[in-house]
């Protein structure tokens, strides 16, 4: 109510106050108009009655006046006229005697400058226009003439215009308040309402719909305004079930300590032996020092929290230039250095095996051969000879450390061990053994090209269980068995049949430790120009990339796809950085140590193409990085950016989603990852296609928070309900339910 009354009022008052200045400059107009029009026709009036007759006025005296005056009057509608003779003898009519005394000046005025006068004056409120013509009498002007007309009619014309001026804005005022008052409460009101009870839905939970009906315009940044808000409120809502939902089903979360007893469970006391190549704790010399480091590696990565949580035996080659120094008698070391929760027993490898069974059959012959990224396998006799002797080594290392035991777990890791399993089964055949297979399996036609390919199917399928990480390698392979060998490939339930043997093929989708626990912990996200600024970088954005320098990592594609973007987004040239970390691996072989310098001559070439002070396209930190020193760098980018031509998993998508506390960033990962399979909230990429990466890139940079909100809540739910522990105790218990 004292809205619609103030509001009345102040329409009455606006309305008002553009017709009063509305009226005050129409009726200032007219009256000029009505005052000049009084003028010129008196003065016409004058000129008629001089023309008439020039004598008249030499002629009348005081007794013809009033009869003068009176045809006078009536011919030309004035009120009366006055002569004066010098000054002081006047005649005039009787109908003006009283206006005498408003002329003497103006006729004195008139007569001394030879010249007619008007002028308008009020006598007893009445208007009145005086006009006085000098009147010479032999060269001489010494008397003059007074004509008086009536000029009452210009006021009462002002007035009605004042009146229906008033009238009109008094009728408009009324509409204009009675109409703005009906839009406001049909209108805006209604909708204002409206919003008013879908915010309040929104607020309570009960409004599922982002937007209401259609609205008026002026509501627009209200209701946008608004919106935003709801969309925010049900992203953090949906977090907030999710999460809840994640808590309320935590006993269904893997954790290390869940991992222990469901292992305890299932090994009755067996012992468990890990196989793999590369060691988890490599030791090195740095000066005078011993320094333990990590090598990177997505396999160690996955194992090492298991191994930790469970204890065990860890078999694998010592590389480290101080790895001898650091065993004991048994070639064993207890670790994590810092905090021993596991055996690593490591096995010496010679020059030559070395040459011919790591760099050669495993990286020159089965890597390439495993990825379908264009480097072609090389396959030598001698290379196979090592392979399959290393392989009776580690046979023979592990026999060794099971000959008490009659049912042992053993689980061999990756490409470099394709024939322990039936060396081990055909020693030991009550072992449980399982082959995890961390790289893709091409499909049968790639695969057919290894001279030696049923030597390798065969040696895995000594095993009780092979696993990969997708459904689809699992059906490659079974299709090059079904291709290469005698034997029956069972699809119901994905296992082959040969010689008395089964073993199942199975999709088991490696994870990283990422428990609830890890999922709550903050870590301090640093600026990124504090992070650069050790590299002598300002920069407002980071892109991330950590990868081992191979070819299969797709990291030239990378770095194109980052020129285009900054070619097609020249604004964010000084402003955006992506931070290449780059482990050199396998840097004997050509094809490695080409890869490392096509990657460094493309950040040279594209850092000098697009220079600015204090800045760079591409950070390249060309050396091997602790995970303490990854760390900051995956909390504090705006973005990871994974872009293998072909990739078992990928375990750096994993990591870096799991670093991001604030559930902000996003990622970038390629559709040749096995990754992507699980990772449905990354902004997936074909990496050959570096036009639609560098579009990537700014929908990466320019997602809004919300968005990245919703996707890194999608899989970081993901990655902690498919942790490492819950991929050792699925890969686990299926090996212990195989008979
Ligand atoms: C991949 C393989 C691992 C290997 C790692 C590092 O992730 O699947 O088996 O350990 O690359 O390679 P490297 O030759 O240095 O061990």
């Amino acid at each position: 109510m004292r809205f619609t009354l103030s509001f009345i009022l102040s329409i009455i008052f606006a309305v008002g106050l553009v017709a009063f200045g509305f009226t005050f400059f129409q009726s200032s107009a007219e009256k000029t108009k009505l005052n000049n029009e009084l003028e010129f026709r008196t003065g016409q009036v004058v000129k008629e009655i001089f023309h008439n007759d020039t004598s008249f006025f030499e002629k009348i005296d005081q007794k013809s006046i009033n009869r003068y005056a009176d045809s006078i009057n009536k011919l030309y509608n004035l009120l009366g006229f006055a002569i004066y003779y010098n000054y002081d003898s006047i005649l005039c009519n009787s109908s003006v005697s009283s206006l005498i005394d408003y002329s003497k000046a103006y006729v004195y005025q008139s007569v001394t400058e030879e010249t007619s006068v008007g002028n308008f004056f009020k006598s007893d409120g009445k208007k009145i226009y005086q006009y006085v013509k000098p009147l010479k009498h032999i060269d001489r002007y010494n008397k003059a003439v007074v004509f008086y007309a009536d000029a009452r009619y210009i006021n009462k014309v002002i007035g009605r215009i004042w009146f229906r001026n008033f009238m009109g804005w008094f009728i408009q005022a009324f509409l204009v308040s009675v109409i703005t008052l009906l839009l406001i409460r049909w209108g805006i009101f209604r909708q204002i309402k409206k919003i008013v009870i879908w915010a309040k839905a929104v607020r309570t939970g009960g409004g599922g719909e982002i937007r209401p009906e259609p609205h008026m315009d002026i509501l627009d940044p209200l209701h946008k305004e608004i919106e935003f808000m709801a969309k925010e409120m049900h992203a953090a809502k949906a977090s907030a079930d999710q999460e809840a939902r994640l808590r309320t089903s935590a006993e269904a979360i893997w954790t290390p300590e869940r991992l222990k007893v469901e292992m305890e469970n299932l090994l009755q006391g067996k012992k468990m032996i890990v196989v793999s190549n590369r060691e988890p704790y490599m030791h090195i010399h740095d000066g005078k020092e011993i320094k333990c480091i990590v090598p990177a590696s997505g396999l160690i990565t996955a194992m090492e929290p298991i191994l930790t949580a469970c204890s065990g035996l860890w078999i694998a080659s010592g590389t480290g230039d101080a790895d001898k120094e650091t065993v004991n008698k048994h070639n064993k070391v207890e670790v994590p250095p810092d905090d021993p929760k596991y055996t690593l027993k490591r096995l010496w490898l010679t020059k030559e095996e070395e040459k011919h069974f790591y760099y050669g059959f495993s990286n020159e012959g089965l890597w390439p051969l495993c990825h379908i990224a264009h480097t072609r396998p090389t396959f030598r006799n001698d290379d196979w000879k090592y392979y399959k002797k290393v392989n009776e080594n580690f046979a023979k290392a592990v026999l060794e450390e099971t000959k008490d035991e009659e049912e042992p777990f053993i689980l061999i890791q990756d490409y470099h061990f394709a024939l322990l399993p039936e060396l081990i089964k055909n020693e030991k055949p009550k072992a449980k053994v399982a082959i995890f297979w961390h790289i893709p399996w091409p499909n049968p036609e790639s695969f057919g090209i290894c001279p030696w390919q049923r030597e390798i199917l065969q040696g895995m399928l000594g095993a009780d269980l092979i696993g990969f990480h997708t459904q689809y390698h699992c059906n490659h392979f079974l299709e090059t068995v079904n291709n290469a060998l005698e034997s029956r490939v069972l699809w119901e339930n994905f296992s082959v049949k040969k010689g008395g043997r089964t073993t199942y093929v199975k999709p088991f989708p490696i994870s990283i430790a990422f428990t609830l626990k890890d999922y709550d912990i903050e870590s301090p996200k640093i600026k990124p120009a504090k992070l650069l600024n050790e590299y002598g970088i300002t920069s407002q954005f980071i892109g991330i990339g950590v990868d081992r320098i191979d070819y299969t990592k797709g990291i030239v594609e990378k770095f194109l796809a980052i020129e285009r973007f900054l070619e097609k987004n020249p604004s964010y040239i000084g402003k955006f950085t992506f931070v290449q970390i780059g482990a050199p691996s396998r840097t004997l072989l050509k094809s490695y140590s080409d890869t490392v310098s096509a990657v460094e001559n493309e950040a040279i070439r594209i850092n000098l193409r697009f220079k600015a002070k204090n800045w760079k396209a591409i950070l390249l930190l060309k050396r091997h990085h602790s995970h303490e020193e990854i760390s900051p760098f995956y909390s504090s980018s705006d973005f990871c950016m994974v872009t293998s031509l072909h990739d078992g998993m990928n375990l750096v998508a994993k990591e870096f989603v799991a670093s991001r506390h604030q559930n902000d960033g996003t990622l970038i990962l390629s559709r040749f990852a096995g990754a992507s399979q699980e990772l449905q909230g990354a902004i997936i990429i074909n990496p050959y296609d570096i036009e639609k990466s560098a579009d990537a890139i700014k929908s990466a940079l320019e997602m809004t928070k919300e968005e990245q909100n919703q996707r890194m809540i999608q899989m970081r739910l993901v990655i902690v309900r498919h942790n490492i522990y819950s991929w050792a105790s699925t890969l686990l218990r299926t090996m212990a339910t195989i008979n």
